[in-house]
């Protein structure tokens, strides 16, 4: 049995549409449901559902074989060694990281000074200043980003923006894009070894799908 660990949302309802255009179905998942660990209906595949961030740590433990989880999720988490390795980019749950805030923080990016910035994704911010050799002060927020620059906490944020409405209702705007994002399969690399040819099927089902969408 080859077992998915899937961050619960959209990505894990995503991923359950694509199997089941590979013929894999999951017949008791709803998207409304509370169950968190699913078989398919052949008893082929296993699934459960965790919290974003926790899922690189089950394919890091071999505790499933295959992961499903966004890119900022895996830039998130520490660069110590891992044992699983990112093998496709499924190109769903495509959104942007970005610098952004108020129209005129542009004058603060560009000034010299330190920025203040707010994020939930602190690595990746610090990354991001460092590499474009800006001084900043990083602030950790765990939600709700885009209160810093509102209420004075900060002078910009790093955030993922996919549709803009948050920005756009809170008076806020793209200044500097960061990297793209989008979901990503993520294998224990014990896995890759002992399970090759279940995996390798799997990896060409996505590809063949993903492949078949671009046309
Ligand atoms: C995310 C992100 C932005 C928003 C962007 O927050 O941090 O706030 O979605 O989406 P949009 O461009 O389509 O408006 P999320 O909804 O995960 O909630 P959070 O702020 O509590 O983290």
């Amino acid at each position: 049995m080859i077992t998915f660990a899937l961050s619960k949302g959209r990505l894990a309802n995503k991923i359950f549409q694509l199997l089941q255009n590979m013929n894999i179905n999951v017949s008791d998942f709803k998207e409304t449901s509370r169950k968190l660990i699913f078989i398919s209906d052949d008893q082929k595949y296993r699934f459960f559902l965790a919290k974003p961030s926790d899922v690189p740590t089950y394919v890091d433990y071999g505790i499933a074989d295959v992961g499903v989880v966004g890119k900022d999720t895996i830039l998130t988490i520490s660069e110590e060694k891992h044992n699983f390795s990112e093998v496709l980019d499924l190109s769903f749950g495509k959104c942007k990281m970005c610098v952004c805030g108020f129209h005129d923080a542009k004058n603060i990016l560009n000034s010299g000074n330190i920025i203040r910035v707010a994020t939930k994704y602190p690595n990746i911010a610090k990354k991001y200043f460092e590499k474009t050799n800006r001084n900043v002060e990083i602030i950790k927020l765990n939600g709700s980003v885009e209160l810093g620059p509102l209420v004075g906490l900060s002078d910009v944020i790093v955030d993922i923006v996919e549709s803009g409405k948050t920005l756009k209702e809170n008076g806020l705007e793209i200044l500097e894009e960061v990297d793209n994002i989008s979901a990503r399969l993520i294998i224990n690399n014990a896995s890759l070894k002992i399970k090759y040819q279940e995996i390798n099927e799997l990896i060409n089902g996505f590809n063949q799908l993903l492949g078949d969408n671009d046309d």
